[in-house]
């Protein structure tokens, strides 16, 4: 993994779309993966600028979201269909019908499942990976005690995720049970996956995330598998990490590394 922290959200923001456009540059026709929630709003919009100002082109990418609720239909307000149309899909130039969110209101949740990974890997697979992480280290909605092989599958959320999204509904009891989210093992199927996280409140998972051991309790603990993960942060997200130093020496040192 590599740990690139930033002074401000802003700036953690800035630098992974910065990651983004570098793909959508090399590879015009990329798989994005997407996520929900507040972490990556700030990407969302500087995607956005980069696509208005400087003409970053998403005409050929395709896209797949990683979750959304159950029982939601795409029009409530509170659905990951209408935040990705609010938040992002409205403001750049990527095809209505290269955009995939998984259904919250499918009649067969299995089937739909096992669609969506299929037409994952009928488009050639994801070639970057967004995600945030919960307060308990799930990436997606892959809860602690998911198994880290697990696929696209119907899910129960925890309730400390429940009290965590309450925020976003009127009440605690409108926020849904039940997700469905790609699984460990899809997330870890990805080329690139680019970590975000800023605030306090997160400085505990990514901790447990990045240096400690690999489990299933912090499913994003996963990501110490994977072979080109970069986990992007703000200060405050970053303060219980032991190996600070580290990170902003490997940083500090790689423009003169050796080029692979
Ligand atoms: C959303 C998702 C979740 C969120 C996580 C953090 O698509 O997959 O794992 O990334 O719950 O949410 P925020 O960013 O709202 O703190």
């Amino acid at each position: 993994m590599e740990v690139i922290i930033s002074k401000t959200s802003e700036a953690m923001s800035k630098a992974a779309a910065l990651e983004v456009a570098d793909v959508l540059n090399t590879k015009p026709n990329a798989v994005l993966g997407l996520a929900t929630g507040s972490t990556p709003l700030g990407l969302y919009k500087e995607l956005a600028r980069l696509h208005k100002e400087e003409g970053l082109n998403f005409s050929q990418v395709t896209t797949f979201n990683l979750d959304e609720y159950v029982g939601l239909p795409g029009s409530h307000s509170q659905s990951y269909h209408y935040f990705m149309h609010e938040n992002f899909f409205k403001h750049v130039n990527i095809p209505t019908q290269n955009t995939f969110i998984p259904s919250g209101t499918t009649s067969n949740y299995k089937a739909f499942c096992a669609w969506y990974e299929q037409r994952i890997a009928d488009c050639g697979g994801i070639d970057v990976q967004i995600l945030g992480i919960g307060t308990d280290g799930h990436i997606a909605f892959n809860e602690p005690t998911s198994s880290l092989q697990s696929r696209t599958r119907l899910k129960t959320l925890a309730e400390s995720t429940i009290d965590d999204n309450a925020r976003f509904f009127d009440t605690r009891e409108e926020v849904p049970i039940y997700a469905i989210t790609m699984g460990v093992g899809t997330i870890l199927e990805s080329q690139r996956i680019v970590l975000l996280a800023n605030g306090k409140n997160k400085a505990k998972a990514i901790a447990e995330a990045v240096e400690g051991p690999i489990t299933s309790m912090n499913t994003a603990s996963a990501l110490q598998m994977h072979g080109s993960t970069r986990v992007f942060l703000d200060d405050e997200a970053a303060s219980e990490l032991k190996m600070r130093e580290y990170y902003d020496w490997v940083r500090d040192k790689k423009p003169g590394a050796p080029q692979l």
